[in-house]
């Protein structure tokens, strides 16, 4: 085959990675790589943070920083994260380094020297509030095709659809929420009409392309593709030359990041011109499902206008993971963060999960209970018991020597078994089925416990020690079999069962096709290699790994006593006329008077139900004119479930006690 270069996409360096970036796209890549490695393919696996844009850009200016800084608190984090969950990266590099800016501005100067790059006047997105233009995430409001309230300039998150910040409907300046104006400026082009063709006949004529990935693309150039425009007027990216002010688009100057990680992992090896012979090799993108567009339509037209590269050989696509049935999300706190999660458990047990829990094309759920009852039936019981059940036995029964073995045909269908195992996983592997290549091998253990229980050694050492020293030979050899084909997927286990097997060499430079452990070799202290979890901890556990959603800016217990709280009667409540839910009241807050309020809560309660109530109100407020009447303090109510529900007093104090 030829030299392979696998990428996995470059996380933005706004924030840390959470399970669902694990589940589509790092832990998929990281066994297809670690795979290839073993079958002694020449590859080199590659990320970087993705460090420009918009995603970095707000963030910085949201907590007053400038965007490098928040790239650099982000890149070793993300990177750090990463590798503790075994994802062994050639190079996890940055796209601030300088190679990557030259890489860049190169791809620009030559699609524009071939034609395919263009200047045109447009109109443009400014906030007279900020001075400052409006591009991509830096504007939100309402997308044109679905309607989703939440649309942000750059792409809609509800139907997906790509979109230019002037489409939305009632834009919204990001950083100070006002209406923007609309400016023309000049910007650059790229010809993405030129490709439809190309990009269509690759996409159907490629077979190592996953359905998913190419039916999506399809689909959308079907609709007609449109010049995509590639430059932006920002003070953070790659600077177009020549043009202050100006700098390339994220999405453009992303991929590349691809080409210019793998030159600096080239240049640090010594070899400067290396880097060439993966990217005209075989080239595999791993992504999650929300980029098929950049990476099946953008970025391959960027390929074929260079005339200089191949076309990536496959794109594999993850759909998403919820958690327990909702959609992940950092602002609503319901993650759970590789941080968060590697402060309890081992990286292994989530990278079973993740790859077995459903297949990569399908959208999958992470619920806690699954994890655990998965942890401890499969891993647990099921993997971890046979191997240490039949390292214990022999230890104990055979001096920690491997037994000779006199074969029976079971015994010996039972070891074709491993190489039937190993040519099925190796295929589902190749076709990028990562969860049905481990169901097939964890299946091993399950033989292997099956014919270890059937065969009972222990009952029969004393009056059939042949028969339990071919059965213990046989079991060891499953054993060598599930850490070598565990390699990829749980890369530290296999290293921990190659040490309890006291195999003198690393599991991960083995090559792939199984090899039998002999008789007489001495196996090292076998140990059990996954502890039970308690169903009683699910809910400490559960707490220690969804954060729950922030509770947003911290006050001073001086700020908290600025606020006089008081305990109020309610003595009168009238509707207000021609509004739709408001009611006007007047009420009695004790030794500091009589007060007036007017509350949206008439669609909940009705004046009668209100008057007489003990209610709790906040009296220093600024007063407030509301439907030209008066409103001087504000009535404390809850509001959650679609319900409001008014706060009272659970015992009778008298009105204007104080809330403390
Ligand atoms: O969607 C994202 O998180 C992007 N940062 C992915 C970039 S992938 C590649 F093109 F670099
Ligand atoms: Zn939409």
């Amino acid at each position: 085959m030829p030299p392979i270069v696998v990428t996995a996409a470059l996380p933005y360096s706004n924030d840390r990675l959470h399970l669902g970036h694990l589940r589509s796209t790092y832990l998929p890549s990281d066994v297809y790589v670690r795979f290839l490695r073993r079958i002694g393919e020449d590859v080199v696996y590659i990320c970087a943070t993705d460090e420009h844009g918009t995603p970095i850009a707000l963030r910085a200016e949201k907590e007053g920083k400038t965007p490098k800084e928040i790239a650099d608190r982000y890149h070793p984090l993300i990177k750090e994260d990463l590798i503790r969950m075994g994802c062994s990266f050639d190079i996890f590099s940055r796209t601030t380094e300088k190679i990557h800016y030259e890489t860049t501005q190169y791809f620009f100067k030559k699609l524009m020297e071939n034609g395919y790059i263009y200047e045109q006047e447009m109109e443009q997105l400014k906030c007279p509030k900020c001075n400052k233009f409006l591009p991509d995430r830096y504007v939100e409001g309402i997308c044109p095709f679905c309607g989703f309230e939440g649309a942000r300039g750059d792409a809609c998150d509800s139907c997906g659809r790509y979109l230019r910040p002037i489409e939305l409907k009632e834009p919204k300046c990001a950083i100070c929420g006002i209406k923007p104006e609309l400016v023309v400026t000049k910007h650059w082009f790229f010809k993405l009409t030129a490709f439809q063709d190309k990009i269509r006949d690759w996409l159907e004529n490629n077979n190592s392309m996953p359905k998913n990935v190419s039916n999506y693309a399809l689909n959308w150039i079907k609709e007609g593709l449109r010049d995509w425009c590639i430059t932006r007027d920002l003070n953070w990216g790659v600077p177009v030359e020549g043009a202050e002010g100006k700098v390339i688009y994220v999405w453009f100057d992303a991929p590349i990041g691809y080409i210019s990680s793998t030159k600096i992992l080239f240049l640090n090896r010594g070899d400067p011109e290396g880097w060439k012979r993966y990217w005209n090799g075989r080239i595999i993108h791993f992504i999650g499902k929300d980029i098929i567009y950049h990476h099946a339509i953008f970025w391959p037209a960027m390929l074929i206008g260079m005339r200089e590269f191949e076309l990536p050989y496959s794109i594999v696509a993850g759909e998403y993971l919820t958690l327990e049935g909702k959609k992940m999300s950092k602002s609503r706190g319901w993650y759970i963060g590789i941080d968060e999660y590697l402060k309890l458990f081992d990286p292994d047990p989530m990278r079973y999960y993740l790859i077995s829990v459903a297949p990569l094309d399908r959208d999958a759920d992470f619920s806690l209970e699954d994890f655990i009852r998965k942890y401890n039936d499969e891993l647990a019981d099921i993997l971890g018991n046979f191997i240490h059940r039949t390292l214990i036995f022999i230890e104990k029964y055979f001096n920690s020597k491997i037994p000779n073995a006199k074969l029976s045909k079971e015994d010996e269908a039972l070891l074709l078994k491993i190489k039937d195992v190993e040519a099925r996983a190796t295929e589902y592997i190749k076709a990028f089925k990562f969860r049905e290549a481990l169901v097939e091998i964890i299946s091993l253990a399950h033989e292997g416990n099956r014919y270890l229980n059937l065969s009972a050694p222990w009952a029969k050492i004393k009056e059939n020690s042949e028969r339990a020293a071919t059965t213990l030979y046989v079991c060891a050899q499953i054993v060598k079999a599930l850490g070598s084909m565990l390699s990829p997927f749980l890369p530290f286990t296999a290293e921990k069962i190659w040490n309890m097997l006291n195999i003198n060499s690393c599991v991960h430079e083995q090559p792939w096709s199984f090899e039998p452990i002999p008789s007489g070799h001495e196996i090292g202290k076998p140990y059990p290699l996954f502890k039970k979890i308690k169903l009683e901890d699910l809910k400490r556990i559960r707490a220690a790994l969804i954060p729950g959603r922030d509770v947003g800016e911290k006050i001073s217990i001086e700020d908290f006593k600025k606020l006089k709280i008081l305990t109020a009667k309610i003595v009168k409540a009238v509707k207000i006329e021609n509004s739709n839910n408001l009611i006007s009241m007047e009420i009695d807050l004790g030794e500091y008077g009589l007060k007036s309020c007017v509350a949206g809560i008439g669609n909940q309660y009705s004046p009668e139900e209100l008057i007489g109530r003990n209610v709790i109100v906040l009296a220093n407020i600024e007063p407030a004119t509301i439907f030209g009447i008066k409103s001087e303090v504000m009535i404390l109510a809850a509001e959650g479930g679609g319900k409001i529900s008014i706060i009272t007093p659970d015992k009778d104090v008298p009105a204007g006690s104080i809330v403390k």
